[in-house]
C-alpha cells in the first residue's frame, strides 16, 4: 500500500512539472538553436528506429529500369533541393535555415534502402521540414524519385546535370506514369549539354557501373501495405 502511494505521488509530481515546464515557456524552441545532446539522441534513435520498423512493410518493386530514375530526376530537382541540394549545388536559404538540417541525399541514399528512402518520402518525418510527398503524389509518382535517389552516390554535379538534360521533357510519361504528370520544364538544356561536352560527358549520364542492385524486386507492383505491430 506505502509502495502505491509512493507511486501515485512520482506520478503526479512529474506530470505537475512537466506540465508546469511546457506552460513556463523556458524551453527553446527557435529553430537557430540546437537540440540538446540527449534531445537530440532521444529524436534521432526513434525517428531511426521508427523508419526502419515502418519501411520494411514496404514492397520495392523493381527500381532497375533506368528510365524510372530518368523519370524521377525532374521531380527530384523540382521538389527535393531546394532542402536538400543536389551534387554541386548548396542548399537553398530555405533549406540552410532547417533544424534538424536536411541531410545531402546522396549520404542517406547510401545508408538507406529503397523502402527507407520510399517510406520517408513518402511520409514525411513529423516535428521537421521534411514533408510527406504522399499527400500530393501518389506511389507511382514517389518510386522514379526513389530509383533517381539511389543513384545519388555516383553522381558529380556534371553528371547530375547531363542526366537533368537527359530527362527534359521525358517527366514520368516514359515510365508510363500519367497520373504523375508533372511539367518541372525549367531545365537549362544547353548549358548541361555544354558542361556535358566540355567534361566528355556527351554519350551517357549514367553507366552500367553506377546501377546498383536492389532489395528483392519480388513485386513489380509499388504498393506499400502498412500494417502497425
Ligand atoms: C522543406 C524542406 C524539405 C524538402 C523540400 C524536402 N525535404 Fe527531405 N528532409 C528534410 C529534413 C529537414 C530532413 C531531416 C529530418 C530529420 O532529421 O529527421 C529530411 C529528411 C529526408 C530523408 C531522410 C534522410 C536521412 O538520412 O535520414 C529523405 C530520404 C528525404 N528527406 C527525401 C526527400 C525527398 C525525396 C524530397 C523531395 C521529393 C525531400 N526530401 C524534400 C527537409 C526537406
Amino acid at each position: 500500500m506505502k509502495k502505491l502511494r509512493l507511486a501515485t505521488y512520482l506520478l503526479t509530481t512529474t506530470a505537475i512539472v512537466t506540465a508546469g515546464f511546457a506552460y513556463s515557456g523556458l524551453y527553446d524552441v527557435s529553430a537557430s538553436s540546437p537540440h540538446s545532446g540527449v534531445v537530440n539522441w532521444l529524436l534521432s534513435t526513434t525517428s531511426r528506429a521508427s523508419i526502419e520498423r515502418h519501411a520494411s512493410n514496404v514492397n520495392v518493386p523493381d527500381l532497375s529500369n533506368e528510365s524510372l530514375a530518368r523519370a524521377g530526376i525532374n521531380d527530384f530537382n523540382a521538389m527535393c533541393i531546394g532542402c536538400h541540394g543536389a551534387p554541386g549545388q548548396a542548399p537553398e536559404a530555405m533549406g540552410q535555415g532547417l533544424n534538424p538540417p536536411a541531410p545531402d541525399l546522396a549520404e542517406s541514399a547510401a545508408h538507406m534502402n529503397p523502402a527507407e528512402l520510399f517510406w520517408v518520402t513518402k511520409h514525411g518525418i513529423r516535428m521537421t521540414g521534411m514533408p510527406a510527398w504522399g499527400a500530393t503524389h501518389g506511389d507511382e509518382a514517389l518510386w522514379p524519385v526513389v530509383a533517381f535517389m539511389t543513384l545519388l552516390p555516383e553522381l558529380d554535379a556534371v553528371r547530375y546535370q547531363v542526366l537533368l538534360a537527359s530527362a527534359d521533357g521525358v517527366g514520368h510519361h516514359e515510365a508510363g506514369n500519367d497520373s504523375a504528370g508533372h511539367e518541372h520544364g525549367d531545365t537549362d538544356t544547353e548549358t548541361a549539354t555544354e558542361m556535358a561536352t566540355d567534361h566528355g560527358y556527351e554519350n551517357a549520364a549514367i553507366d552500367d557501373h553506377s546501377r546498383h542492385p536492389h532489395d528483392p524486386p519480388e513485386s513489380g507492383d509499388s504498393k506499400e501495405s502498412e500494417h502497425d505491430h
